[in-house]
């Protein structure tokens, strides 16, 4: 029986940034509580938005594995 094929995958080294979030942004992140909606088209950082709004909660103390309040 012939051995599997493996493949060994590294993380390339790559330095990440904080990103500098525009008005909107911030507000979305600095929203305190209760249902919001947010629009906006592909490409618009609502990814980086939500990354940033749940490092927030993280850093204020919520829980990592349950960061909606
Ligand atoms: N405030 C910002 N400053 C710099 N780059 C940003 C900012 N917000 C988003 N980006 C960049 O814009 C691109 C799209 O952001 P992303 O959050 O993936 O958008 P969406 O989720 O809306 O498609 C990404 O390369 C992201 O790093
Ligand atoms: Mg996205």
């Amino acid at each position: 029986m012939s051995s599997p094929t493996t493949y060994h995958l590294v993380r390339p080294h790559v330095v990440t940034e904080i990103p500098t979030l525009d008005e909107h942004q911030q507000q979305v992140v600095d929203h305190a509580g209760g249902p919001l909606l947010v629009l906006a088209g592909p490409g618009t950082g609502k990814t980086t938005t939500l990354v940033e709004a749940i490092v927030r909660r993280i850093d204020d103390g919520a829980p990592p594995t349950r960061c909606w309040r």
